[in-house]
Order: C-alpha cells, then sequence, then structure tokens
C-alpha cells in the first residue's frame, strides 16, 4: 500500500474511533487544527503522564510549573523570536497563490501548478493577538510558540521557593502556538499544539554529561513504550540548521509512513536565555549558592516534545493489517489491529456481555461496577461477540472480559487477551488482580 493510502486508513481510523478529528469540521476544518475526541483524550493523558512520570517524578530535582500562554511581548525580544530567528522564507505562486517555505521550491516554479513563485520575504511563525480593547501596536501581544520561556522567566521564583539546588529541572506540559505556512501530516505540523518540554539547568562544565544522560533517558522511554528499534534514530543536527538559541541539538526521529521526521528535540541551549532575559529585563536570573558564591548564569539541557506527534508515532507504530481477518467469528478479509503498549491504550478492559440478554447485561454491569476505579474501562453491549471485539483491537485494547452462561453458573468470567487472542476462565473475585497482573505482564513484554 502507497505510504498515501496508509495516511489516510490511520486518519480515517482515528476519526470513525474517537481519536481525533479535523477541529471546526462542519465549517471545513480550520488551520490545521485538530479536536481530540473521547478516546484520543484517554490516550494524550497517557502520553503526558508517563511522561510525567520518567522526568519529573522519577527525578526528586524536577519540577513542574503551568505558566501563561499569553506573556509579556517583550519576552519575545529577548528569546530571539520577534527577529530573524524564528522567520521561514516564504515565496507565493503568482499563477495560483499557494504559499511555501522557501526551501520547498526548486528555480522559483510552484510545486502545485508549475507557476512562478515570488521572490523570497520573511515570515515570523509567531501568532499576533491584541491585549486590552485597541487593536494598536503597542497592544500586540503573541501566542507563545514554545512553552519553556515561561520557565525561563520563573526561574528564580521556583528556584527560590522550592529551595532547588543545581542540578535541577523544571518542566511544563501546555499549548504552543506557531503560524506554519504549510502545515502537513495531520497531527505532525499544526498550527495549534501541545508541547512536553523539561530545561535542565547545570553548570556549564557538566552540559555533555547532562546532554548524554537526558538523550538516552528519552530514547530508552521511546523503546520502553513499544516504539520498533528500527523505526527509531538519533540524528545530530548540523550547526547550520540549528535553532537560534541551540549550541548542540540531537533530534530523536521516527520513520512516519511519510519519511524519518522529529520527534522529539535534545537541546543545549547554554545560558541565552537566563542571559537574555537577565539584560532585557534589568532582573538578574542569575545563581549562587554555597557550592558556588560566585553569582553566573546556569546552562540549560531541553527536552522538547509534542503530544499530538508522540501519539501519531505511537499509532503508526502499532497499526498492524491482518489479511483473512484474525478468526473468531469474523468474515472479513481483512482486519486491523493496533498493537498498542498497555499503557497507552485508551481503554485498558473492555467489558462485553455476551449478548443482549438482560441476564448477561446485569451481570456484566456488575462487573463493569466491580473495576470501574482501577482500570480503563468501556462497557459495549452492542453487535456480535466477534465484532465487539475487532472493534476492541481497532483501538488498541489490550484485554476483553466476557460475561456468559457459564459466567451466571460459575462466577467466573473469560479473559482475552489482544495480542496473543488466548482466553482464559478468571474467577470474579480474582478479575481485578489478575487483570493488573496481564497487564503489567504485557509491559514487561513490550520492552
Ligand atoms: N523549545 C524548543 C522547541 O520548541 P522545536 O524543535 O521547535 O523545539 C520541539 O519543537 C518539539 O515540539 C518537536 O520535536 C515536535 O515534537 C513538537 N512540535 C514543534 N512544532 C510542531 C508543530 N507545528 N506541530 C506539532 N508538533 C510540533
Amino acid at each position: 500500500m502507497s505510504e498515501e493510502n496508509l495516511m489516510k486508513e490511520i486518519v480515517s481510523l482515528l476519526k470513525r474511533r474517537g481519536f481525533v478529528y479535523p477541529s471546526s469540521e462542519i465549517y471545513g476544518g480550520f488551520g490545521a487544527s485538530y479536536d481530540y475526541g473521547p478516546l484520543g483524550i484517554e490516550m494524550a493523558n497517557n502520553i503526558k503522564n508517563l511522561w510525567r512520570t520518567d522526568v519529573i517524578r522519577a527525578h526528586s530535582q524536577v519540577v513542574e510549573t503551568d505558566g501563561a500562554i499569553i506573556l509579556n511581548p517583550r519576552t519575545w525580544e529577548a528569546s530571539g523570536h520577534l527577529g530573524s530567528g524564528f522567520a521561514d522564507s516564504l515565496v507565493e505562486c503568482q499563477k495560483c497563490h499557494h504559499r511555501f517555505k522557501e526551501e520547498e521550491v526548486e528555480d522559483r516554479r510552484c510545486p502545485d501548478c508549475g507557476g512562478t513563485t515570488t521572490e523570497p520575504r520573511s515570515y515570523n511563525l509567531m501568532m499576533k493577538t491584541f491585549i486590552g480593547p485597541l487593536e494598536s501596536t503597542q497592544n500586540q501581544a503573541y501566542l507563545r510558540p514554545e512553552t519553556c520561556q515561561s520557565i525561563f522567566l520563573d526561574f528564580r521564583l521556583v528556584a527560590d521557593s522550592m529551595r532547588l539546588k543545581l542540578p535541577f529541572g523544571i518542566a511544563q506540559i501546555g499549548k504552543s502556538f506557531r503560524n506554519e505556512i504549510n502545515p502537513k501530516n495531520f497531527l505532525y505540523r499544526q498550527r495549534e499544539f501541545e508541547q512536553m518540554e523539561m530545561e535542565w539547568f547545570t553548570v556549564e562544565s557538566e552540559t555533555d554529561k547532562w546532554f548524554e544522560y537526558w538523550k538516552e533517558r528519552r530514547l530508552k522511554w521511546y523503546l520502553d513504550l513499544g516504539l520498533n528499534k528500527e523505526n527509531l534514530r538519533l540524528f545530530e543536527v548540523p550547526k547550520s540548521e540549528m535553532a537560534h538559541y541551540a549550541r548542540r541539538v540531537v533530534d530523536v526521529e521516527y520513520k512516519f509512513p511519510f519519511g524519518w521526521h522529529e520527534i522529539e528535540g535534545i537541546h543545549n541551549r547554554g545560558d541565552f536565555d537566563l542571559s537574555n532575559h537577565s539584560q532585557h529585563s534589568g532582573r538578574e536570573l542569575n545563581y549562587s549558592d554555597n557550592d558556588h558564591p560566585e553569582a553566573f548564569y546556569p546552562h540549560v539541557i531541553e527536552t522538547s516534545a509534542g503530544v499530538g506527534r508522540l501519539m501519531l508515532a505511537f499509532i503508526c507504530d502499532a497499526y498492524q493489517k491482518v489479511s483473512g481477518g484474525r478468526g473468531e467469528q469474523s468474515q472479513r478479509s481483512e482486519e486491523v489491529v493496533m498493537q498498542l503498549s498497555s499503557r497507552l491504550a485508551p481503554i485498558e478492559v473492555a467489558v462485553l456481555p455476551l449478548m443482549k440478554k438482560p441476564e448477561l447485561t446485569n451481570k456484566a454491569k456488575e462487573i463493569f461496577e466491580q473495576l470501574k476505579f482501577s482500570f480503563r474501562i468501556q462497557y459495549d453491549e452492542t453487535g456480535s461477540i466477534g465484532r465487539r471485539y475487532r472493534r476492541q483491537d481497532e483501538i488498541g485494547t489490550p484485554l476483553a472480559v466476557t460475561i456468559d452462561y457459564d459466567s451466571l453458573e460459575q462466577n467466573d468470567v473469560t479473559v482475552r487477551d489482544r495480542i496473543s487472542m488466548k482466553q482464559t476462565r478468571i474467577a470474579i473475585e480474582k478479575l481485578p488482580l489478575v487483570l493488573r497482573q496481564f497487564l503489567n505482564e504485557s509491559q514487561f513484554n513490550e520492552s
């Protein structure tokens, strides 16, 4: 199947099964924005919580903040985003008026219609807004293009209030906005997206050591969550392609159906941000303690990943088509199964009465009540049992609990495993314990 068709299939599955919808769809969509549906938000929350566990909770020296989206506009002068550092070179086709980044166009020929393009002009990617009722230049502000800047602005406040000593990290998860000229590839490049960033502050002499530490740690996180090793690689970004603030950049890249692309950046930002904000604001963002009596600007190692981009990578990696079907009363020639890690899957356990008969549905609802606060769970009684297994396979649910007539006599149920399709009879009273054990074992097998 062509890469384009594979992406189309994935996008259509994600819409049909309630993961991701085009934003404002009834108005024809809007500006490369997407809405998470009920399953998408579960999965996004899993990604964020797994990141929190690994980056924040596993390190006593990392704390989390949640800054404002619209910061004092002087922030962006100091950060370099208002200058040429955050501008793309844009050309426009004089015939069809489509716009492209200069680097996407050869010999001033429009890639869409072959028309001649204009000379390039610089175009800042930050989204503008106005604060207060007057739409004047003085009132102009920007939606943040990266979450980390409020971390630098709050550096002193966080370090002092939390009594942090170097080295330490400040993390943040939140929305960022970029007026991308050519948004593409679904969740990969959006104009409104969520970032998970962590700024690790250290002394300059230890930046290389910490760069290695965070690079290896972040790579391991992806592997532990089941991403195929052969679809992951590290890419040392050449100096000429680095962002304006960076001294060294290594990208974690994933092999999407549309090619190898960055999913996360590990950056050495030096003391660029703290020194520039100190200069522009007149407030010193330097650091000293008993071990470092002379104040200095700490250096920063940053890890930065986008929630939507990661979701797309995890889904592309897990998406499998089984020709001839998976058996189990299916008549389809091809079935989709999403072999997602149980930690990422929106639903952990499906509760399915074998048929929609009151004696079975009542028992199934009792089991739903018993499990609902311990697992991410879905109750489904509509359609044949084979079709319901297929639906759960498509959304990556690792376990299904089926209640049949024997359950009423024997007080037990069948637990079906998505990967092996093996079915095991389990006593209802032991169900919470056994399900947790099954989920833990499946995690162990992933990494
Ligand atoms: N603070 C550093 C920074 O923002 P970046 O390389 O521009 O670095 C980091 O972005 C990560 O944010 C990327 O690796 C990607 O996962 C995500 N990201 C950036 N732009 C995005 C976009 N337009 N749509 C979706 N995700 C994006």
